[in-house]
């Protein structure tokens, strides 16, 4: 008790003394963040110790069983339940269970608050027990919006269980919920201590899904990694959930490719201080959409329909041969992902432009490939380009529909 007495005084006897003549006084800090996203296969068979090792970052006192907070998508629960209360039974710990229905609908803040409340109720400590979330991107949003707000921010670990989580959602530091009409509108940047990706759990997705996270990786591939687009190419016809849960080399390939690449685009710009950003290819008219579509379509099909708009504008502007602009519609279209949407019309796409330049303070910095596998932004897109990129991508959907009723 003394010791500690004295390591406080003296601590505070150290701090410098503020000029107390001064008006103004000048804070200046950083932040350090530092976490692994690791990919581990199997990680709920009991004999693997990664999950536990993953877990158990923050021990707190000896004999003592490790408390945590498991957060988990209803559905994810139903199927993985069972293996999970096994394996952190054999590892001794003692887990409280707080299960959510986490679709889009409910990605908003009375969910954040029933997190917030499990934590509550499980009496977490503020920095040695952790909180670990298990589901998909709107899991794991919700429960890292909640875990920054709980005490001004605990620990949390990221297990996403989507394609969408394992190779976007669940690797950054973004967090949030919808709220009103707009998407995401509140959320924060808080980093997870780890994030830990298997891609056994694609095995239960459904195909739908599946594609749905196929977009993010084509979007990886047109802006920064041509090898990974002639990949995902060479494999189109078995992007599955089989495949996506196997140990395909293409397929490992294509995740940690596409995994990589986003977190190289992300590191140096954690915070979004740049707002030109490569990442957001695809991400400029796709919030529009989202929002409007009925019946709803996923985040990655939107963003599907923004890249081929975009895809149309490069080649218009001859920044892609028609080679290129062919090959990339048809990957999109041979991976199930839509080129066009009813109620993505001009109207629409004035409004999310101008949406978009608000976002990005002012100017469109709008992202477009220019080859495949390199980007650049423009800022001066006209009503007129977009008008014609939307007669040509009807044109091809009319061509692709041809093709399948042959
Ligand atoms: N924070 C970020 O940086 C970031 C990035 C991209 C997307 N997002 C957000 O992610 C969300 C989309 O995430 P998503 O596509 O993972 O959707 P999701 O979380 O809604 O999951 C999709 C569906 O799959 C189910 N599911 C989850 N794992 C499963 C499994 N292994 N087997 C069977 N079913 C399973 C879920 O119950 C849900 O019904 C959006 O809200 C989007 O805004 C966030
Ligand atoms: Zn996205």
């Amino acid at each position: 008790m003394n010791i500690q007495l004295e390591s406080s005084v003296s601590a505070c006897v150290r701090t410098p003394l503020a000029k107390h003549s001064d008006l103004t006084w000048h804070m200046h800090a950083t932040q350090d963040v530092n976490y692994n996203v690791s990919i581990a296969k199997d990680i709920l068979n009991p004999r693997n110790p990664v999950l536990a090792r993953t877990c158990a970052n923050y021990v707190v006192g000896k004999n003592r069983k490790t408390k945590r907070l498991v957060v988990i998508d209803s559905k994810v629960n139903e199927i993985y339940g069972d293996s999970l209360r096994d394996y952190f039974e054999s590892w001794c710990f003692d887990i409280h269970w707080k299960i959510i229905s986490s679709d889009e609908v409910n990605k908003n803040m009375e969910s954040a608050i029933q997190v917030a409340e499990a934590m509550d109720d499980a009496g977490l400590l503020r920095r040695g027990e952790m909180v670990i979330g298990i589901g998909g991107g709107v899991l794991l949003d919700v429960v890292g919006f909640a875990s920054s707000l709980y005490r001004r921010g605990i620990p949390y670990v990221r297990i996403p269980t989507t394609l969408m989580g394992q190779i976007d959602a669940g690797i950054g530091i973004k967090t949030g919920v919808n709220h009103g009409d707009h998407k995401n509108r509140l959320g924060t940047y808080f980093a997870p201590s780890s994030a830990l990706i298997d891609p056994m759990f694609l095995k239960s997705l459904d195909q739908r899904h599946i594609s749905n996270g196929v977009a993010e990786i084509i979007k990886m591939a047109l802006i920064k990694d041509r090898t990974l687009f002639e990949l995902l190419e060479a494999m189109s016809s078995y992007l599955t959930p089989q495949a996506f849960s196997s140990d395909h080399p293409v397929i490992q390939e294509i995740m940690s490719r596409a995994i990589a690449g986003m977190l190289a685009e992300l590191e140096p710009n954690l915070w979004e201080a740049e707002l030109a950003r490569c990442v957001d290819y695809g991400h400029t008219f796709s919030p529009s959409l989202e929002l409007r579509a009925t019946p709803m379509l996923l985040h990655g099909e939107a963003v599907a329909v923004d890249m081929a708009l975009c895809v149309a504008l490069a080649n218009g502007r001859e920044l892609l041969t028609d080679e290129e602009t062919s090959r990339a519609l048809l990957l999109m279209h041979n991976s199930g992902l839509p080129i066009i949407h009813p109620v993505f019309n001009l109207e629409l796409l004035e409004k999310a432009l101008a949406d978009s330049v608000k976002h990005r303070d002012g100017l469109q910095r709008l992202p477009i490939t220019t080859g495949l596998g390199a980007a650049t932004f423009v800022n001066d897109l006209t009503l007129d380009e977009l008008s014609t990129a939307l007669q040509f991508l009807e044109q091809r959907q009319e061509a692709f529909d041809q093709v399948t009723t042959l």
